[in-house]
């Protein structure tokens, strides 16, 4: 199983940006835990961040017929991006959407969510954790342990 890890703005400043809401942690230690649940699940992670709203759509598109899955994280573009939903749709692949914090308890404004509409299941709220349990999610709907409902 091959999943595309994607993160968007400003998650490279992990460990700097607001640590009482992001965390601690760096973006490279992020890295290394998607690295280690993939080694672990038997799973092919390639990750990828980007600051750039087109560079994501991108990464998307490449994803076609070369991957089984994705997990996205795309941060602030969450709220405003149809790109990145249009993108989604374009590949049809399945996703999951992970946000570190629990961004239905935060501002009006993250309240929305364009890649939601395109995605199977979210995670939010769960830090790092949020990652792995998208990865396990898509690898249980693949084995058609759940549903695709
Ligand atoms: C985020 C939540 C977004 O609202 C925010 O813009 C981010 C990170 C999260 O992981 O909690 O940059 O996606």
């Amino acid at each position: 199983m091959k999943l595309l890890f994607l993160n968007g703005p400003n998650l490279n400043m992990l460990g700097i940006r607001e640590p009482d809401i992001y965390g601690k942690q760096t973006y490279a230690a992020l890295e290394a835990y998607i690295q280690g649940f993939c080694r672990e699940l038997g799973i092919e992670g390639e990750i990828f961040q980007s600051n750039h709203e087109g560079a994501l759509v991108d990464a998307i598109q490449a994803a076609y017929g070369k991957m089984d899955g994705i997990v996205i994280n795309p941060a602030a573009y969450t709220h405003t991006s149809v790109a990145l939903l249009d993108a989604l749709k374009a590949v049809g692949l399945l996703a999951v959407e992970v946000h570190l914090s629990d961004v239905s308890k935060r501002e009006d404004f993250r309240q929305v969510s364009y890649v939601r509409l395109a995605c199977c299941k979210t995670f939010a709220g769960h830090g790092f954790e949020g990652y792995r349990m998208a990865a396990e999610y898509l690898l249980a709907l693949k084995g058609g342990m759940i549903g695709e409902g």
